[in-house]
Parts: C-alpha cells; sequence; structure tokens
C-alpha cells in the first residue's frame, strides 16, 4: 500500500518553519510521506501564525478552502498547529466543523497519539506546555538537510511587550542544552547544511543549564568542521551581552548581520510598548556593536501606529532610522492582539496608520537600496545555496544576508565561492564567480 501522505502548510516565523519540518519527521516515523501541496495530501496540517489579526484570519479563509477538498475526500484529516492553535484552542473547532485536531506548539510529540484518538473517532485539542520538552521527543530529520538551515535553541518570551502573543502562544523563556543543539549542529552539517541560524523568539537570552550563553553555544558550534557560518535571530536589545558583540568581532564563522527588533524611536511609545529601553540606549548599543564589527549589517523590525502614537512620536522612529542606517527592516502598522495589554487602549486612527507605514517603508527601502548599491563593485564570500530560476542560475547569500544570483557555479551549490559583485535589483544582488 502507498504511503499515507501528509502536506503542512507554514505561516509565521522562522520558528514555525523549523518546527514544520520535525513534524514531518515525526511524521515520517509513523510512516508518512511529505508532500508539497494539500492535493492528494491524506493529512493537512496548518502551522499557524498569531501576531497579527490578518495572520490569524488567513487560516480560516484557507479552512473554508479545505472544506471543498474535504467534500470530495471524506478521508482527508486535517490539522491546525501553532500559535493560532495555542490561542484559540477548543474554539477552532467550534469555528471549523472542518478540523479534526489542533494541536500547541509545545506539544507536537503527542501528534502520532492524536492521530490515533483521530482514527478512534475524537477531535483532541492539546494545547498544555506539558513538563516534557517537545524537542526531545521529535526524532530528527533522516534525509538531507538545506544548504542553510534552521536550528531553535530557545523558545518562548518572558517580556511581555504590550501589543505581543508571542508570550502567550509560545510560553515561558526555555533554552535547549547545549550538548544537544551541539549534537544536532553536527548532524545537520553530516547531511549537507554549511550555515546554521540559531533561532529563538529571543535567541541572545539563551542561557543553557550549564550556564552557557549564547556567545558559548557559537563559539562550540564554530567549532564544526564543515559548518562555514553561523546566524541567529531574532535578539532582543536588553539581552545583547558584552561576550555576544565580543563574538562579533573575533568569530570569523559568525556572520556580520544582526536582526535587533527596535519597534519605534520614540521613548513615550516604547516605554507604552514596556519594551523597558529607551531610543538611545538602542542607538548606543549598535554603536558598540559596531565598534566590535564595523561593517555589521543592522536589520529590524516596527512598529507604527501604536495606541497613543503622536506625529512627534512617529518622526522620532524616522530619525532613529536615519541614525542607524538598516540593510534590511520589517514594518508593521499595530493590529490589537486579543488578551494583549494594549488591546483596549484607544486606536490610532487607520488611514493615519497606513499613511505612517508608507512613508516608514519608502525610507526603509531607500535604506536598503543604498546598502545594496553600496556593495556593487566589492569582492565578496557567497554562499551558494540552490539553483535559481533560471537554467544555469544559483542562488546564494552574501554574508550581509542580501540574496545574490550567479550565472555559473551550480557545481559548487554547498560551498563558499568568492563572487564580484555586478549590479543591484530591488531586492537581489547580481554576482560573477570572481574564482
Ligand atoms: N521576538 C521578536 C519578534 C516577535 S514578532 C522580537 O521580540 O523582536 C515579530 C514582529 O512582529 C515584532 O518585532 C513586531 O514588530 C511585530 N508585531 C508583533 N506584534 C504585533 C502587533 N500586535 N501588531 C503589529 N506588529 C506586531
Ligand atoms: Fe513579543 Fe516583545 Fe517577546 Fe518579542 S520581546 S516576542 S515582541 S513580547
Ligand atoms: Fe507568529 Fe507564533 Fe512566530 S505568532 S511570528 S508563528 S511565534
Amino acid at each position: 500500500m502507498a504511503k499515507p501522505k501528509v502536506f503542512v502548510k507554514t505561516y509565521g516565523c522562522q520558528m514555525n518553519v523549523y518546527d514544520s519540518q520535525r513534524m514531518e519527521s515525526a511524521l515520517a516515523a509513523e510512516g508518512y510521506a511529505a508532500t508539497g501541496s494539500a492535493e492528494g495530501a491524506d493529512l493537512i496540517l496548518l502551522n499557524t501564525c498569531h501576531i497579527r489579526e490578518k495572520a490569524a484570519e488567513k487560516v480560516y479563509s484557507e479552512l473554508g478552502r479545505l472544506r471543498a477538498l474535504k467534500a470530495q475526500r471524506p478521508g482527508l484529516r486535517i490539522g491546525v498547529a501553532g500559535c493560532v492553535a495555542q490561542a484559540e484552542g477548543a474554539e477552532i473547532l467550534e469555528r471549523a466543523p472542518v478540523v479534526d485536531l489542533v494541536v500547541g506548539p509545545q506539544a507536537y510529540h503527542r501528534l502520532p497519539a492524536m492521530l490515533e484518538a483521530v482514527a478512534a473517532g475524537a477531535r483532541p485539542v492539546e494545547t498544555d506546555f506539558p513538563p516534557e520538552d517537545k524537542f526531545e521527543h521529535l526524532p530528527r530529520e533522516g534525509r538531507r538537510s538545506a544548504v542553510s538551515a534552521f536550528l531553535t535553541v530557545q523558545e518562548g518570551c518572558d517580556k511581555f511587550c504590550a501589543f505581543c502573543v508571542v508570550p502567550y502562544t509560545r510560553g515561558a523563556e526555555v533554552s535547549r542544552p547545549a550538548e544537544r543543539v551541539v549534537d544536532e549542529a553536527r548532524s545537520l552539517v553530516a547531511r549537507g547544511a554549511a550555515e546554521i541560524t540559531l533561532l529563538g523568539q529571543n535567541v541572545n537570552a539563551y542561557a543553557d543549564p550549564a550556564g552557557a550563553t549564547l556567545a558559548g553555544l557559537i563559539a562550540r558550534l564554530a567549532r564544526i568542521d564543515g559548518l562555514e557560518r553561523i546566524r541567529y535571530t531574532t535578539s532582543h536589545p536588553n539581552d545583547m551581552g558584552a561576550d555576544l558583540i565580543a563574538a562579533h568581532g573575533c568569530e570569523a564563522k559568525l556572520m556580520p548581520y544582526l536582526h535587533l527588533p527596535v519597534q519605534s524611536g520614540s521613548d513615550r511609545v516604547l516605554r507604552a510598548m514596556n519594551r523597558r529601553h529607551t531610543a538611545a540606549a538602542y542607538l548606543d548599543l549598535i554603536g558598540r556593536i559596531r565598534e566590535a564589527r564595523p561593517d555589521i549589517a543592522m536589520s529590524g523590525d516596527f512598529i507604527v501606529g501604536f495606541p497613543g502614537e503622536t506625529e512627534a512620536d512617529f518622526e522620532a522612529t524616522l530619525d532613529l532610522v536615519a541614525e542607524v542606517g538598516y540593510a534590511h527592516a520589517y514594518s508593521f502598522a499595530y493590529s490589537a492582539r486579543p488578551g494583549t495589554p494594549a488591546a483596549g487602549r484607544p486606536e490610532v486612527d487607520p488611514e493615519v496608520k497606513a499613511d505612517r507605514l508608507a512613508r516608514l517603508q519608502a525610507r526603509l527601502t531607500a535604506q536598503q537600496r543604498d546598502f545594496q548599491n553600496g556593495l556593487v563593485g566589492k569582492l565578496l564570500p557567497v554562499l551558494l545555496e540552490r539553483p535559481g530560476r533560471m537554467p544555469g542560475q544559483v542562488a546564494g547569500r552574501s554574508p550581509y544576508l542580501n540574496a545574490v544570483h550567479l550565472d555559473a557555479g551550480a557545481d559548487r551549490i554547498g560551498s563558499v565561492v568568492a563572487a564580484r559583485i555586478l549590479s543591484s535589483g530591488s531586492n537581489s544582488l547580481h554576482a560573477a564567480l570572481a574564482y
């Protein structure tokens, strides 16, 4: 008999991408083959995101589409995983009768037992934070890993920014033991990874039960032969320790790119957001990081239209952006999330929000273009990751995380090559192999 097929559809952040892969491995151990589309799948899992209203609503429109598919194929099973599952739990079963199971991010190792319950006619919901560690109970992938792989080292958040659902959907900060992380990194490298991005909602708050910090973990990982590049994301400004800053100056495998969200440039708004740092403290921190690594590419996240944000507050954000000079950034209009402290506060007019978002995005896009243009003519080490869209083309990444396209080098995928940057497009660089 053919193996049953599972399709895991991923929304949201990289931590969900990593979890989806681990769910596929857990189900492979149960005899499921992973597939890339809903057509022909026997089990569909939506790994969802709750961060903004739009993200959460996407799930229900997808479930609407799946209802038609299930009407044609009654044997199809549908599960909701991820942060919407955690936030809404059994409510999802009520709102979407098509759903067979609901599983929160800390309970993925319970999927096989849940599927047995579904087969017996139940609609199980698992949204506890069980005392056992899900990672220890999820098998690792047996197949080849991507050239650039994700590895979750920390989960959860204790920061409670006033707008954010993550502390509720992912729970308290927990770090995986360094030993386990190093083992998993070795196995990823043995299966073809040349770059590892360490993931955590607050990855720089990483604290191994035995006392290692993120900088200590990076130093250990850097000793793995065959691992060429290390990155980490996402960091909180208040957890940027002196040892981690120093690592950017002396650890050759640690890439010169840092995603360090600030959200706003106004101290008044930062206080209302419960960010627990000022704009000046953030700028001072970046100054220290640039002392350690002058060419570091900075990235950030911004929220515009947080309740109470005035035009002057917004201009303070534009000033901060001008001062930092971001290589890359994400920006969002504030979206009230149920259960968060900011949810009941009077909101900024939607048109004002949209206008501020457009103005901020124009500045950030210009900075990204300037950063990319500044690389034209340079010789950069590029990690070749996969074939490009055009035949013969190869896609890779610069140390600064820019997407780079080359017209040759398909036989060198998985290695770092020297490339001359020829030109800069809207979201990527074009380069030629230098030797
Ligand atoms: N742990 C990370 C990122 C969390 S979510 C951090 O602390 O930075 C990713 C980004 O989504 C946030 O940085 C923020 O910019 C945005 N975000 C979170 N909640 C939001 C909300 N309610 N409305 C709009 N954007 C939000
Ligand atoms: Fe959310 Fe703030 Fe935690 Fe980031 S630090 S996950 S924005 S609560
Ligand atoms: Fe979204 Fe959950 Fe990640 S809310 S951003 S999938 S931690």
